[in-house]
């Protein structure tokens, strides 16, 4: 092999060795597959078929009329920051300042920002999963490794071995992830695995990444707990939070984080080489959302909750499925379906078959590849005529 040979890998596309071993597999290429046709049922999306209520839309047209169009705070509005931080306490939550809310481009903006701020090549951060796989997907980008703690599934749910979690840190470990509750397992995570996680990544110097943006869709509930209520300003914790799902704005690309007052200068500055600022109107959109947005919230939780209910009680009739206990928050069904090997299969076969996109197992992490992800934001008669059509490949 010549010097030019060697150098080929590289020369061929000049992509970082750490891109290029990421999988461009996810529930998008997948879906690609069924894009455009309209007979096709599309579960597979963290998504609901409700828009954000119109009150939202005119609060951004109204800004884009003021003139709310020009560079703007790189943490955020201040409207928007006072509005959230006002927002903590209104739910009955530990008071947060202003200081300590960074508004994001998204969700997922906010966990790539946090995680390009603490890890780095050879570094690993622990993921509590199954979950959504994109804080994984940053913490590959920056060529952390990823290292997956599984929760198991017991009769009554989801459950975390902690011994396990604490065996999973080393020296290079920079943050442990987990959401809750939890996309695609809708579980809750009790307050005290939660506090648990806390003084273990105290004690080890390691961040700790919470995810909430379901914790207004508790069923039940106004919202969950969050583990904010226990912590210090300064613990090492980021809380991620998104207005995708309790406002149904996920196209608007509008998030916040929840970080230690002495990060915000550093949010900002990764703004600035980010994003350099969310779009100001949209974040005026925000300011309406949160201002005015509870009794949205609350039927958005009411429609999750009716959409649950009419999805497991059809999967509790099918013989090849397995549930498990119902979920008690947020937007999916995960079970199983005896003899069912590989979900990614599985998943193209459904669509085949029954024109139903469903999302498969094997992208929430290891040893999930039994699992298939169903999204149950969808009305009655739309989940009615979806589990109708499974009942003929899963029954
Ligand atoms: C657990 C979890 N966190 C974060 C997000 C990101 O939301 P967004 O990037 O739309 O704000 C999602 C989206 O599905 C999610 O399921």
């Amino acid at each position: 092999m010549d010097s030019n040979s060697l150098a080929l890998p590289d020369a061929r596309d000049g992509l970082r060795y750490a891109i290029r071993a990421i999988s461009l597999e996810n529930i998008s290429s997948l879906a690609k597959n069924g894009l455009g046709d309209p007979n096709i049922i599309p579960l597979w999306f963290g998504e609901g078929d409700r828009p954000a209520p119109a009150f939202i839309g005119e609060a951004m047209m109204r800004a884009v009329r003021a003139g709310e169009v020009f560079y703007t705070h790189q943490n955020g509005i201040p409207q928007l920051r006072a509005a959230l931080s006002d927002y903590q306490t209104a739910l009955g939550l530990r008071a947060i300042g202003p200081e300590r809310i960074t508004v994001t481009a998204s969700g997922m903006n906010a966990m790539a920002m946090t995680v390009q701020m603490i890890a780095q090549a050879g570094d690993n951060i622990i993921v509590v999963d199954p979950v959504w796989p994109n804080l994984g997907g940053a913490a590959k980008v920056v060529g952390a490794q990823v290292r997956s703690v599984r929760m198991d599934l017991a009769a009554d749910g989801w459950t975390l071995d902690l011994d396990k979690l604490t065996s999973a840190i080393d020296d290079r470990t920079r943050a442990v992830f987990f959401a809750s509750p939890g996309n695609p397992t809708g579980a809750m995570i009790p307050m005290e695995n939660q506090i648990a996680m806390l003084t273990l990544c105290r004690a080890r110097g390691v961040w700790l990444i919470a995810d909430e943006v379901y914790n207004r869709l508790v069923f039940g509930m106004d919202h969950g707990p969050t583990i904010l209520d226990h912590a210090d300003e300064e613990d090492r914790l980021v809380v991620m939070n998104s207005f995708s799902k309790s406002w149904a704005m996920t196209g608007w690309r509008l998030g916040w984080m929840v970080h230690p007052p002495s990060l915000g200068p550093t949010a900002a500055m990764m703004t600035q080489y980010q994003t350099s600022g969310v779009a100001t109107f949209i974040q005026h959109a925000g300011v309406a959302a949160i201002r005015e947005g509870e009794p949205f919230v609350a039927s958005m939780r009411a429609y999750c909750e009716q959409g649950m209910a009419i999805v497991c009680e059809a999967l509790e009739g099918y013989g090849r499925v397995r549930l498990g206990a119902r979920p008690k928050a947020g937007m999916y069904a995960f079970f199983t379906v005896d003899g069912m090997r590989d979900s990614r299969a599985a998943c193209l076969d459904i669509l085949n078959r029954s024109r139903v996109g469903l999302a498969p197992g094997s992208f929430f992490g290891p040893g999930s590849d039994g699992f298939l992800r169903l999204c149950t934001c969808r009305s009655p008669d739309v989940l009615r005529e979806a589990m109708t059509r499974l009942e003929e490949v899963l029954r």
